[in-house]
């Protein structure tokens, strides 16, 4: 079988046992803050293991696309070097929420790889949970007789909590797992050492397939384990480590899940896969890679300094490194992978199709930007080493790593390479700091919701027509950051909007009549609606009336409508491409991100602008459709976003059905007029392949229009109320550029005279011909001309200038070749030495350096220690 007849066996099989296929979840997680990443097939369920929500299938199966670079699950340092391990993969799997249970589960895993895919019997191992004295959990005997049933005991094995007690993360849904491992070795390997003994062990052809968990507890934040009041299964199955049992292989890179990236890598490096190590793990990390950082794009997360965006980063340089150092290839070259992925995966995944050429764009832009940092840090690492360094401290090690990207088993490359040590101890000990420094900015620590009586669980949000209403609080739970303690509270009925789709959550306050609590933000997680608050009532178990803050919504829809409006304007103005890539909408502005290649035009953005207010005087009445079924939400033209994660049923909200129909949970005006007046603030590039737009609406706008009618009405005043200002200011700037180029002719006729008067007090002793002399200067460029001009006049020459450049102190040093081969000097060296006493520090190359300073003072100083160095 080829890995999409394995894929579509697998949601078959399922299919048969009356399950529901679902699509996988966005590998990106928006609204969980304990997960930056998908990293479980069960990610996208946990409310309902939890009990938050109720499912409305209890038997689930899909493929998930996974990351493991994070947190809990985190694989980065095996991938590559290694042949199973990876950073993203597809995890096949099937659930029940509360319906089947351990033996319909083991059953049904038994059957579809035995007498589906076929594996031999006799190659699978199974394990199950040994029991914990610490969590008070007996061993999983019931997982064990289920499975003496179908295969020999002797290939039945306890494991312990490590292996076969599954937690999603640090808190939440977990259980005991049962795993089945496969034996993938020759005939003769197999008689030397037995299969059992291999099982977890790190073997890469005695590997774990298939996890069956058995979700039974909620890991709390305290450490303890609670009881859920129903039991789950979640299953979760290595797609690329069954293609390889599959198909016979040793390792997943021979699977054809990757092998057409490894032979395009492989062919366009003129390196064959297989010749030696360094190269194979190179090239496994690119392929591997690869995928990861494609879909994370095709999902929405871009590459950037923070966050989710910096593990990207992280990744995309990893694989850049090694391409670089092990396949010699020095210009982008990543992004020309995205097509072979695409070809490959693309059918199953629209979301890779639909933006091939946006994805492989932003990756080639940031593969030549890492390249460029490469080039800094390597020239950095070189100036260390002709500077006769023997060793490379911590923290110049950790400089390169961290403002450089350059890791530390580089730098002990390239400095091996040159004779250098790198001071690896010291490096740990900066790395260390800085995590601490981390750890310090960023402390926040949840405690476990407590429940409220009388609450129930359901959550229902009111906030579309109302923006008051009776409210109990079903549970809260404290939430302490650096020196403050907030409250985290759930109610039972809301009319705060929780931040999502980029508009900001709602504020306002709670009161039971006695007190009155201020809402200072409102949040999702998961599908919880979590409001902050800045203390806890007296009686939490009252009655409250929940009020949000009318004129920030107001503006805040206003803005939203209006993003709306200018998406749909984008999208007729500049094309179809148009995807939104991000968005921002509070009170004050909106902030609308999305795919285009070029700079927008002033031409194209006032198209823009007067579409969306023609829009606006078109008072375009809302049209809100709920329970939409989302394929028929998509039939209607409506645009959905990659990365998202999407029901079965869809809010629609469009603005005329001609022009703009967009799945979106927000809030919105009723009739566009109310938005009043938009204009654009500004355009620009937040990343490759990515614009920005900001706008203001309604009071904003005016108030921005009245301050541009100001500012020129100041002018205007500045320049005597000209008839027209452009010519009056131009006229200004032609003056002003004229006066330049005659200074600049000036300047240069007295720098040509500084320089004969120069040249004439050149003395020659001893085959040095000798210059120490204090100068006054317009500037840094004019310094190094003239020492440039002298340096070509004579050929023995050992010059320092010390300059007064507009009252800063700045040196220059020539020495000629004939200097630095006979008597060994250097510029850079000299100047380091003379620019103390100017308070500065500079640097360059032996035949010429240039240093700053603060202290004006010091130039003496600097002719006195110079005439004393020229004398030694
Ligand atoms: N959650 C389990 C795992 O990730 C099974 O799906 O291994």
């Amino acid at each position: 079988m080829d890995s999409k007849q394995i894929r579509s066996t697998f949601l078959e099989f399922f299919q048969s046992k009356q399950h529901r296929i679902v699509p996988s979840a966005p590998m990106v997680n928006k609204d969980d803050p304990t997960l930056m990443f998908t990293n479980a097939g069960m990610n996208q369920f946990k409310d309902y293991f939890l009990g938050n929500k109720k499912a409305d299938f209890t038997r689930v199966a899909d493929t998930q696309k996974c990351l493991r670079v994070s947190g809990k699950h985190n694989d980065l340092e095996e991938v590559g070097i290694d042949t199973y391990h990876h950073t993203m993969f597809e995890m096949l799997g099937n659930w029940s929420f509360g319906d089947y249970f351990k033996e319909e589960a083991i059953q049904w895993a038994w059957e579809l790889l035995t007498e589906h895919f076929k594996l031999p019997k006799d190659r699978l191992y199974v394990t199950v949970f040994e029991g914990d004295t610490d969590d008070n959990l007996s061993p999983d005997e019931e997982a064990f007789k289920l499975w003496s049933r179908i295969l020999p005991e002797d290939r039945i094995i306890y494991a312990s909590k490590k292996d076969n007690f599954w937690e999603m993360g640090d808190t939440g849904p977990c259980g005991p797992c049962s795993e089945i491992h496969v034996d993938l070795r020759s005939e003769k390997e197999v008689a030397e050492t037995p299969g059992r003994e291999l099982v977890n062990n790190d073997h890469p052809q005695v590997v774990e397939i298939w996890n069956l968990v058995f979700i039974q507890f909620n890991r709390m934040a305290n450490g303890s384990l609670q009881p859920l009041p129903d039991k789950h299964v979640d299953t979760g199955m290595g797609f690329e480590r069954l293609a390889m049992a599959i198909q016979g292989k040793r390792s997943n890179y021979d699977t054809d899940v990757f092998q057409p990236l490894i032979q395009q890598v492989a062919k366009d490096a003129g390196i064959a896969y297989g010749k030696a190590e360094e190269t194979d793990i190179a090239m496994r990390v690119m392929v591997d890679h690869i995928r990861a950082i494609a879909f994370a794009i095709a999902d929405g997360q871009l590459p950037s300094n923070t966050g989710a965006g910096y593990v990207i980063r992280r990744i995309l340089r990893r694989a850049v490194r090694y391409a670089f150092t092990f396949l010699n290839l020095k210009e982008p070259y990543l992004y020309r992978l995205v097509a072979v992925l695409n070809e490959q995966m693309g059918e199953f995944f629209p979301e890779l199709k639909a933006q091939e050429a946006f994805i492989s764009k932003v990756i080639q832009e940031e593969e030549a930007a890492f390249l460029r940092t490469l080039e800094t840090g390597l020239r950095r690492l070189n100036e260390l080493i002709s500077s006769g360094s023997k060793a490379i401290s911590g923290p110049v090690a950790f400089e390169l790593y961290d403002t450089f990207g350059f890791p530390l088993d580089l730098t002990g490359l390239i400095a091996r390479e040159n004779g250098l040590t790198v001071d690896e101890k010291g490096f740990s000990a900066e790395m260390q700091k800085q995590k601490e420094r981390s750890k310090k900015a960023a402390v926040t620590e949840a405690g476990d919701w407590v429940a409220v009586k009388g609450g129930s669980e359901k959550v229902d949000f009111v906030g579309y027509t109302q923006l008051e209403a009776k409210a109990r609080i079903v549970k809260y739970r404290e939430v302490k950051e650096k020196n403050k303690t907030n409250y985290q509270l759930v109610l039972d009925k809301t009319p705060f909007y929780a931040e999502s789709g980029g508009q900001v959550g709602d504020t306002g306050y709670l009161t039971d009549g006695k007190e009155k609590i201020r809402i200072i933000d409102t949040k999702k997680e998961n599908d919880l609606i979590v409001h902050f608050a800045e203390r806890l009532p007296q009686q939490p178990e009252a009655e409250f009336t929940a009020v949000v803050d009318a004129d920030k919504r107001r503006y805040t829809q206003n803005n939203h409508t209006a993003t709306h409006l200018l998406h749909a304007a984008l999208r007729k103005v500049l094309g179809e491409h148009v995807q939104q890539k991000g968005s921002l909408v509070n009170e004050q502005l909106l902030r609308f991100d999305f795919s285009h290649f070029a700079k927008v035009t002033d031409e194209e953005l006032k198209k823009v602008e007067e579409m969306v207010n023609e829009r606006i005087r078109q008072n375009i009445q809302l049209l809100e459709e709920c329970d939409v079924a989302l394929e028929e939400a998509k039939k209607k033209g409506a645009m959905a976003l990659f990365g998202e994660k999407y029901g079965d049923t869809v809010r629609v909200i469009s603005f005329d059905p001609a022009y703009s129909v967009e799945l979106c949970g927000g809030t919105h005006v009723t009739a566009t007029g109310q938005i009043g007046l938009f204009k654009i603030v500004s355009e620009g590039s937040v990343s490759a392949g990515v614009r920005r737009i900001e706008a203001v609406t309604a009071r904003a706008a005016e108030e921005m229009v009245r301050e541009q009618q100001e500012n020129i009405e100041q002018l205007k005043a500045l320049l005597k109320n000209p008839k027209d200002l452009t010519a009056a200011v131009q006229g200004l700037l032609d003056e002003r550029n004229k006066l330049a180029k005659e200074l600049e002719k000036v300047q240069q006729q007295q720098a040509g005279e500084l320089r004969k008067e120069l040249a004439a007090k050149v003395q020659e002793t001893d085959g040095i011909q000798l210059l120490i002399e204090r100068v006054s200067l317009p500037s840094a460029d004019a310094l190094k001309t003239i020492s440039f001009e002298l340096k070509n006049q004579f050929d023995r020459l050992l010059m320092v200038l010390a300059a007064d450049i507009d009252h800063k102190p700045q040196i220059s040093v020539v020495v000629a070749e004939a200097l630095i081969q006979e008597k060994g000097l250097h510029a850079g060296n000299l100047v380091r030495e003379l620019a103390k006493e100017i308070k500065g520090g500079g640097g360059g190359q032996p035949f010429f350096a240039t240093a700053g300073g603060k202290d004006i003072n010091g130039l003496d100083k600097v002719i006195e220690k110079a005439k004393l160095i020229a004398k030694q």
